[in-house]
């Protein structure tokens, strides 16, 4: 049994295409995994502590001189329950539309938030950086307004799967499935044709997964 996380980016609700991606995805999932436990995580909906120059002064404070202040380890406390929640995933489920090439800037935020030396990496001088969430799984469910499918000319323009893909090396998790919803710019019924496909595809891989 596997607990299973969706991380919702998109702003659009009911009418986000990639969550009707990642929705489907799930639904899918739910009928191949019955057992499993379901949550989600609305980025747009978090309350998300700043990760100013005060929680910085928090990380070494806890991390490094261990003087923190009551105040420091509040502070820091806010962002390690955050990342907890993130870690203690077996699955993960991403819906990501591409902002301006790359992420909506409030699933980066999600991101430098949860991202947490000692919870999900650790550096030292003689092993370098370590992955912590090694053995657990993400589905990449994106969407957007052109197409940066692979071998098309647009494809190193794109900074949105390859960042989804490299944040989740370094935390060790294995990347084992991406499906897009692409181009949603163009006529109703080619539109219409992508999505279909673009959702028999989701459904496939939650199914065999
Ligand atoms: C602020 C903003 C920036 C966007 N930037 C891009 C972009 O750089 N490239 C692109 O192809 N589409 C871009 N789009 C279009 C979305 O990626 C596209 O509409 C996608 O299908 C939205 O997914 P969603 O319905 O799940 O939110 C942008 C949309 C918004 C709102």
């Amino acid at each position: 049994m596997a607990h299973v996380l969706h991380v919702s980016a998109s702003p659009g609700g009911e009418a986000s295409r990639s969550n009707a991606l990642a929705n489907a995805f799930l639904d899918a999932w739910r009928n191949a995994h019955p057992g499993d436990t379901h949550e989600t995580v609305d980025v747009w909906k978090l309350d998300l502590p700043e990760f100013d120059a005060s929680m910085i002064a928090a990380k070494f404070a806890v991390l490094r001189t261990q003087d923190a202040t009551p105040g420091q380890q509040a502070q820091w406390e806010r962002a390690v329950k955050v990342s907890r929640q993130f870690n203690q995933a077996d699955v993960y489920v991403f819906s990501v539309p591409m902002w301006n090439y790359g992420l909506p800037y409030r699933l980066k935020h999600y991101i430098d938030v949860v991202t947490l030396p000692g919870q999900n990496w650790r550096w030292s001088r003689s092993e370098g950086y370590q992955p912590l969430l090694s053995g657990k799984r993400a589905f990449l469910m994106v969407s957007s307004a052109g197409d940066f499918a692979e071998g098309a000319v647009t494809q190193y323009e794109d900074f949105q799967k390859p960042y989804m893909r490299q944040w989740l090396r370094f935390l060790g998790i294995e990347l084992a499935g991406e499906v897009a919803l692409a181009p949603t710019l163009t006529d109703p019924e080619h539109l219409a044709r992508v999505r279909d496909e673009a959702i028999a595809r989701a459904e496939e891989l939650a199914a065999r997964s």
